[in-house]
């Protein structure tokens, strides 16, 4: 009655932005990402029949604020498994949590994978992102590695919005730099900050009714290879994303002045000084460069000397979430 799985976080190069449904979690356009290698959460999930409730230990801390969303999908499981057994979740993180590094897709990834072994029910892949995207729709993209592309589907039962495996990381071996201009946690959480785009920001519906075009041109490039066609629909889609966002009521704005000055400096880079390199921002403050291998000294050199980048970290694109042992540290 128990298993430990890891996943590693996925940065959406086509952004998944608004809701369709907010019950059954439906994403109101469809998204496109990379999975990394080196940041992972670690999940054990243990069912214990003495426990009275659900707990929830996060980096060895209890969680109480996280538990009520890690128990509804539980509940999802449970309810396929016939049980009603509590559950005893630890997890760990091994890069900064909620600070726009996507901790809840690894999480909800890594929980689903765990809770699916630990009651015996071996469900198939996309039946797993279908529940981890109850839980955090970018979590559905972090069940598979490489290139994950997702569906924002039509059904109103959600079953037709899964993600689906593109490329594997080695058919493509970007690599991804992230630099950290930030620790602290966001203000504003993801699903609040949707809610109040689609409400109040006037470009949400040409956000909405423009993303299939976004995604389609995302794909054939991931297809071709093509990095220069990857480079400019990505930056377009996350700069279109956070227009949305600072055109909302109240304004969301999740840059620091650092996060402008990397974006400045990936286009210098790539523009005047002929590096391959381009730059995706989500609901934090920090940037991720993406670039070929060979790029990755240059760009790790350009955005470490930018004032108020704290760190960079390095990462190259892996695989999906996966059982692990389960004597694995937690
Ligand atoms: O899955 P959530 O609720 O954490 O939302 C993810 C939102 C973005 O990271 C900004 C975009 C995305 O597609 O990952």
């Amino acid at each position: 009655m128990a298993a430990t799985a890891q996943a590693q976080p996925n940065i959406a190069l086509i952004k998944y932005w608004g809701k369709r449904d907010t019950t059954l979690n439906l994403p109101a356009t469809g998204s496109l990402s990379i999975t990394l290698d080196t940041l992972w959460t670690r999940t054990r999930v243990e069912f214990d029949k003495s426990l009275r409730h659900d707990e929830l230990r996060l980096n060895g801390a209890e969680d109480p604020a996280t538990l009520a969303r890690v128990s509804a999908c539980l509940d999802l499981l449970r309810h396929r498994a016939g049980s009603t057994t509590c559950a005893r979740v630890d997890t760990r993180n091994n890069f900064p949590t909620a600070a726009g590094l996507a901790s809840s897709a690894s999480g909800f990834a890594a929980l689903v994978v765990a809770a699916d072994a630990a009651l015996g029910l071996a469900l198939d892949r996309r039946t797993l992102s279908v529940l981890a995207r109850r839980g955090s729709g970018s979590a559905a993209r972090s069940l598979f590695g490489g290139f994950a592309s997702m569906a924002a589907g039509q059904r109103e039962d959600g079953e037709d919005a899964f993600a689906e495996p593109l490329l594997d990381a080695a058919e493509w071996p970007l690599a991804v730099l992230i630099a950290v201009t930030s620790h602290s946690r966001k203000s504003v959480g993801s699903g609040a900050g949707m809610e109040s785009s689609r409400h109040t920001s006037p470009f949400y519906p040409a956000w909405v009714s423009s993303a299939a075009t976004d995604l389609a041109a995302a794909r054939d490039a991931v297809r071709a290879r093509d990095f220069a066609a990857l480079a400019e629909v990505s930056e377009h889609n996350c700069l279109k994303m956070h227009a949305v966002m600072q055109a909302s009521r109240p304004p969301l704005v999740y840059w620091s002045g650092a996060t402008v000055d990397c974006l400045q400096r990936i286009r210098a880079l790539r523009e005047r000084e002929g590096v391959e390199a381009f730059f995706t921002v989500d609901a934090g403050a920090q940037v991720k460069a993406v670039c070929p291998p060979g790029a990755v000294s240059r760009v790790a050199a350009a955005l470490a000397d930018i004032p108020g980048v704290e760190r960079v970290l390095t990462s190259g694109l892996g695989e999906g979430a996966r059982l692990v042992d389960d004597g694995e540290a937690v």
